[in-house]
């Protein structure tokens, strides 16, 4: 297994839950890369097809791991945006995980969720879905961010 975690994280929190993700593969002897993804553009919630700027090559990983906060309710617009440039994904098993500042999963998490699921099936990818939620006040939360990381290490490798 060859694993990448693709994400977009403003202020940290995203990339911080892709590097305890990424310390359990590790952990497990399993090759895992983080893949930041970084726009130019000046970003606002809702955009639509922002440019990125990292050169991502997705060939060589089966099974690929994509993370965002959640923007105005739904998914910040980078992850998305690198989806619709659709990446093959045919063959990969896909698991996408969200962040969000409320702990309530309809003020965003939920229609986040949603989205990356389907845009990753419109790749073609072979997707596990409701990969997994997680707000601020879990995050730090030590036993609820542990439980949050395992569970995804769980759904990919089981
Ligand atoms: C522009 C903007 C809009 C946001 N809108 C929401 C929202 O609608 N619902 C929510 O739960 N959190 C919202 N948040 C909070 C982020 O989703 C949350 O803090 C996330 O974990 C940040 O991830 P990051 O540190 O990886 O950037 C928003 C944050 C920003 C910067």
């Amino acid at each position: 297994m060859n694993v990448a975690i693709v994400i977009y994280s403003k202020s940290g929190t995203t990339f911080t839950v892709a590097r305890k993700i990424a310390s359990l593969f590790t952990d497990a002897k399993i090759n895992c890369d983080i893949i930041r993804l970084e726009s130019k553009d000046i970003l606002r919630p809702r955009l639509k097809n922002i440019a990125i700027s990292t050169k991502v090559n997705l060939e060589n990983y089966d099974t690929v791991i994509f993370g965002t906060p959640v923007w105005a309710f739904t998914a910040a617009p980078v992850v998305p945006s690198f989806l619709n440039t659709k990446p093959v994904l045919s063959g990969k098993k896909v698991l996408n995980f969200i962040t969000m500042g409320f702990s309530l999963r309809f003020l965003g998490g939920n229609s986040a969720q949603r989205l990356l699921d389907v845009l990753t099936l419109e790749c073609g990818a072979t997707v596990i879905k409701n990969g997994g939620i997680i707000s601020q006040s879990s995050m730090h939360n030590g036993s609820k961010s542990e439980a949050f990381v395992k569970s995804i290490f769980d759904k990919i490798t089981k």
